[in-house]
């Protein structure tokens, strides 16, 4: 019998090494054959650990499952009982089964949580590679070609179209180009990048192999943030098998095309996921932010032509050649083609990923996939995009997933991380959290952003004080104009995001009575 306990950092932080032990242990004293498979994550955090039992080809999920549950489960399968038989109250039937797994659209995390993330054997098993081989058949135009017709766009956050980017390393001319993987995922409550690159990484590595190929580059980085181990580990291990199986290195699978790839570890600046800065710590220097002209797709690492996409725009594409393009542009709204892995977190009942197309209301995704807030209180308000991104109340839930949708609404939808406040929260405290963030992340190069978030956390400061309110009301308003359009980078460009709408949404949390909950 296979038994699947996770590896994920999720499923490990709610004890799954532990239940993986026990198991072993119990197994072999009650002398039945298991083999434990230690698989991504199916994203269903609230169910963490979550142990499947795989059964005529089906698999049975049980959860969250702690040691001591374990002892029940195996003294069962002693008896020879069925895993759709056992009795136990963490039995929740078939995984796929389980509402908020059977309503995605899995695309990018197919294989997540279903094979052994570091057997090439298992990803090649569950088409793996099929992309790589369809790519191996193209021109590098044709595969660009496929990208754009795909619609896809950077999964990072600015949702710009990735075949462009593509076409534009493609056709400058130099010695040398590079692929740099942002794998800096710093947002507030995501944590789709990480998922992957735990519970599916030949998917990145193998986007990565077809990107070189397609504009003629032969080193590829993935800039991985030092706050993720357990993604390190596994895309070393995969990285090792790709090599030893001829799918990196000198020839990609006996072609033309050399690529090689390694992983490279951040310092956990929140800056460095911002492209240039994470370009100039690959470059071993400090993660300060360069002016744009000239583009990374210019003038990248080391001066030279490079594609930076951040993890799960790479992870994207092994589907789009395997499946050709308009199987990924079918799904989708507007110019928001294909599926979004989206991540619900904070105060919210079933927090995990979800993986949807385009279009899907924020409604739906917190109310009915989410189940609304983990502590029974009415939700006040959504924040879409990171720590940057902006706060939706109830009465924007109309909104469908999608970019100009949301930025037609004065936010935007980021890297997909959505999360939940209930209605204890205090929306001043959170725009003057977004000031404080903003000056203990910034870089420092530019003066709006520099100065500005720290006069921003002062003003906000007398504002809760209750001192000349109006005035200092206007104050902000003027400074977010002026951080808004005189900073250099997203991170000072987008900090009014949070502070305005929690302004224009929640007047009364800036109300000179304010009375904060308890
Ligand atoms: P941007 O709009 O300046 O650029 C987007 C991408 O397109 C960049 O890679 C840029 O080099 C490239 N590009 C732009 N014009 C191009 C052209 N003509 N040819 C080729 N490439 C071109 O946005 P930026 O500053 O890179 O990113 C901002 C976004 O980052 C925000 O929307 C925010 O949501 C997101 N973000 C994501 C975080 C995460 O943890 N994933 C953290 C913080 C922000
Ligand atoms: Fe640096 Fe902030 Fe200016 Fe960006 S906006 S360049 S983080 S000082």
């Amino acid at each position: 019998k296979r038994i699947f306990i996770p590896r994920d950092a999720a499923a490990v932080a709610c004890g799954a090494d532990d239940v993986a032990k026990r198991f072993a242990l119990l197994a072999e004293q009650a002398k039945i054959d298991v083999e434990i498979v230690r698989n991504g994550s199916r994203g269903m955090l609230w169910l963490e650990p979550l142990v499947e039992i795989e059964d005529q080809g089906k698999r049975y999920a049980f959860g969250p499952i702690a040691p001591a549950d374990v002892d029940g489960l195996v003294a069962e399968l002693s008896q020879g009982a069925a895993a759709a038989g056992i009795k136990t109250s963490k039995a929740l039937g078939l995984t796929e089964e389980i509402p908020f797994f059977k309503r995605q659209t899995r695309l990018t995390f197919a294989r997540c949580g279903i094979t052994d993330p570091v057997s090439l054997a298992d990803y090649k098993a569950h088409g793996g590679y099929e992309g790589l081989a369809k790519a191996l058949a193209l021109e590098p135009s044709g595969i660009i070609d496929e990208v754009k017709k795909s619609g896809l766009r950077g999964r990072g956050g600015a949702g710009f179209p990735t075949g462009i980017k593509w076409q534009t390393v493609h056709d400058a001319r130099a010695d040398q180009k590079y692929i740099v993987c942002n794998a800096d995922e710093g947002d507030s409550g995501t944590f789709a990048d990480r998922m992957i690159m735990e519970g599916d990484p030949f998917v990145l590595i193998e986007g990565m192999t077809i990107a070189g190929i397609a504009v003629g580059a032969t080193r590829g980085y993935i800039y991985l943030r030092s706050e993720y181990p357990h993604a390190a580990t596994a895309l070393n291990e995969a990285i090792d098998a790709a090599k030893a199986a001829g799918y990196l290195g000198q020839t990609v699978c006996g072609s033309s095309h050399a690529f090689e790839l390694e992983v490279r570890l951040g310092a956990g600046a929140y800056v460095c996921g911002e492209e240039t800065s994470l370009l100039e710590s690959l470059e071993g220097k400090r993660g300060l932010v360069r002016a744009k002209p000239p583009l990374p797709a210019h003038e990248g690492l080391f001066g030279k032509p490079t594609i930076i996409n951040n993890v799960l725009s790479l992870a994207a594409v092994p589907f789009i050649l395997a499946e050709g393009a308009q199987a990924y542009a079918d799904f989708g709204m507007g110019r928001s083609r294909g599926t979004m892995p989206i991540q619900l977190a904070g105060n919210i009942k079933q927090g995990g990923l979800f993986e949807v197309a385009f279009g899907i209301t924020l409604g739906e995704l917190v109310e009915d996939v989410g189940g609304g807030t983990a502590s029974g209180r009415p939700i006040k308000a959504v924040q879409v995009g990171g720590p940057l991104g902006a706060y939706f109340p109830q009465d924007l839930f109309d909104t469908p997933f999608d970019y100009e949708a949301f930025t037609a609404r004065d936010g935007l939808i980021g890297h997909g991380g959505i999360v939940v406040f209930d209605h204890t929260v205090d929306m001043a405290r959170q725009a003057r959290f977004a000031f404080d963030f903003c000056a203990i992340e910034s870089c420092g190069k530019c003066t709006p952003c520099r100065i500005g978030a720290i006069r921003g956390r002062e003003t906000m400061d007398k504002i809760m004080g209750g001192q000349d309110r109006d005035k200092n009301l206007d104050l902000v308003a003027d400074l977010c104009n002026t951080m808004k359009f005189g900073s250099l980078c997203a991170l000072g460009g987008f900090t009014p995001y949070p502070v305005m709408s929690a302004l224009t949404h929640f007047p009364d949390d800036f109300g000179r009575a304010r009375k904060l909950p308890a």
